[in-house]
C-alpha cells in the first residue's frame, strides 16, 4: 500500500501551456495516491494540451480556468483559491508564466492567483531549450528564486521540438519529492553550507591552447542543485562548462586547478564538501606568446608540473568540513582504487564511477556508481545523474543529522 505522505495536504496545481502539460496528469495521480487534495487551475495555453475534463477526472474536483467567471467566482473567488492551498505548484511552468510571475502581472486566473497568494510556490519549468537559456527567462527565474519561489528542473534531454538540452519537465516523481520536501519540512540541510566542485579545469599551455578533459560538469552541477533543494546554502566552484547553473546556487567560476583551490579555500568554512570536479593533475609552464610551429623543427616539449590536490588539501586542512566526499573516476579495479584513494586523500566518502571504454559516463547523462564509506561499499543501480545527485544529497542529509 502506498504511504500517504501527503495526506490532507492541499495543493493548487497550475497547469500552463506546453507539450509537457500531459505529464501533469501523472503528477495529479501520484499526488492523489500520496493522499493529497489537488485543485487545478488550467491556463488558456495549458488547455491547448490537456482538457479540463481530464484534470477534473483525476483530481476529482472542479477545475478553474477563468478569472472573470460568475460561477467560479461565486463558488470560490480567486483570492480564496490562492489562500486555501498549502502549496501552489506550477507544472509545467512555461516561459510566459515565469515572466508574468517575475513582473507581477495579473492578466489571467493563474497569474492573479500567483500574485495574490501568501503560500509557498514551487515551479517546474518546461520549454524549448533556447527559451530556457534566454537571458530573460534566466533573469526571471533568478528573480523568483530570490523571492523564495522553489524550482525543480528542468531536466536535460531530447525535446518534442527535436532539439536537445535543458527544458524538459522534471519527472513527476521528482516533482512529488520536491513537494514533499517543501510541505513536510524536509529541508534537512537548511542552515548548512556545502561546497561543491564541478567540471573540468583548463590548464593553459600558451594564450590559445590548454590541457583539459571531457568532464561536462553534469554530475557536480546536479549535486549542487540537489543539495540546494534540501535547503543547503551551496557554493559551486566550477571549471568551464556549457550547462546552466542550478537555481539557488552561488557559482564561483574558475579556470585552473590553482584557481579552484583558492576559490575552495575562500569558501570555507563549510559543513560538507563534495569534490566532483575532474581536476587536471598536471599543468605546464604558461608561455606568454603562442608557441610557433617551426617548419621542419622539433615539436615543443611540455614540461608538466603536478597540480595541487584540492580534495587532499581540504580533507587534511583546517577548518575541515565535517563530511568530505571525493570522486574516483577509474577505468580498472574501481572499488579497490576508490578504497585506497579514500585512505590516501583523507576524505570520508568516495563516489566511484567507471569511466572505462563504452561507459559514456564522462559527458553523458547517466551514471552507475559505488559509494565507498568507512562502513563498506554500496553499489547503486545505473541512474540518471540527477537521480544519483538526489540520492547522494539525501545520504549527506542523513549523515549530518
Ligand atoms: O586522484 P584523483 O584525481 O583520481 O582523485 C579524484 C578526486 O580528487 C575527485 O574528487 C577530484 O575532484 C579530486 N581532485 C582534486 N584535486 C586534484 C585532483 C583530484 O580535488 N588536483
Amino acid at each position: 500500500m502506498a504511504t500517504l505522505r501527503l495526506q490532507h495536504k492541499r495543493i493548487l496545481l497550475i497547469v500552463s501551456g506546453g507539450i509537457a502539460a500531459y505529464k501533469s496528469l501523472e503528477l495529479i495521480r501520484l499526488l492523489r495516491k500520496s493522499g493529497a487534495w489537488v485543485t487545478c487551475v488550467l491556463t488558456k495555453g495549458g488547455a491547448e494540451f490537456v482538457t479540463p475534463l481530464s484534470l477534473q477526472a483525476l483530481s476529482e474536483t472542479k477545475v478553474y480556468t477563468e478569472l472573470f467567471s460568475l460561477t467560479d467566482e461565486s463558488e470560490m473567488g480567486h483570492i480564496q483559491l490562492s489562500r486555501t492551498a498549502d502549496l501552489i505548484v506550477v507544472a509545467p511552468a512555461s516561459a510566459d508564466i515565469l515572466a508574468k510571475m517575475a513582473s507581477g502581472m495579473a492578466s489571467d486566473l493563474a497569474s492573479t492567483v500567483l500574485l495574490a497568494t501568501d503560500k509557498p510556490v514551487l515551479v517546474a519549468p518546461a520549454m524549448n531549450v533556447r527559451m530556457w537559456e534566454h537571458p530573460a527567462t534566466q533573469a526571471n527565474t533568478a528573480t523568483l528564486v530570490s523571492r523564495g519561489v522553489a524550482v525543480v528542473g528542468p531536466d536535460e534531454g531530447p525535446m518534442a521540438c527535436n532539439e536537445f538540452g535543458f527544458g524538459r519537465l522534471a519527472e513527476p516523481p521528482v516533482i512529488v519529492a520536491a513537494i514533499e520536501a517543501l510541505l513536510l519540512g524536509k529541508r534537512p540541510l537548511a542552515g548548512r553550507h556545502v561546497l561543491v566542485t564541478s567540471g573540468p579545469t583548463h590548464e593553459p599551455i600558451d594564450p590559445v591552447r590548454y590541457i583539459a578533459n571531457r568532464s561536462s560538469g553534469r554530475q557536480g552541477h546536479a549535486i549542487a542543485g540537489a543539495l540546494a533543494a534540501l535547503g543547503a546554502r551551496v557554493t559551486l566552484v566550477s571549471g568551464p562548462v556549457e550547462i546552466p547553473t542550478p537555481a539557488g546556487v552561488d557559482l564561483r567560476p574558475v579556470e585552473t586547478a590553482a584557481e579552484m583551490l583558492v576559490a575552495c579555500a575562500a569558501a570555507l568554512p563549510a559543513d560538507v564538501a563534495v569534490f566532483a570536479a575532474a581536476v587536471a593533475d598536471w599543468r605546464t609552464e604558461l608561455a606568454t606568446l603562442k608557441l610557433k610551429k617551426v617548419p621542419g623543427g622539433a615539436p615543443p616539449e611540455l614540461k608538466l608540473t603536478t597540480n595541487p590536490d584540492i580534495l587532499a588539501t581540504i580533507s587534511q586542512g583546517t577548518p575541515r568540513p565535517r563530511l568530505v566526499v571525493g570522486f574516483a573516476a577509474e577505468t580498472n579495479d574501481l572499488v579497490a582504487n576508490a578504497q585506497a584513494k579514500r585512505a590516501r586523500k583523507g576524505c570520508d566518502w568516495i563516489v566511484a564511477n567507471n569511466v572505462g571504454e563504452g561507459s559514456h559516463v564522462m559527458g553523458g547523462l547517466r551514471n552507475e556508481v559505488h559509494l565507498v564509506t568507512a562502513d563498506g561499499v554500496e553499489t547503486w543501480p545505473e541512474l540518471a545523474k540527477t537521480e544519483v545527485a538526489a540520492r547522494l544529497a539525501q545520504r549527506i542529509a542523513e549523515a549530518l543529522t
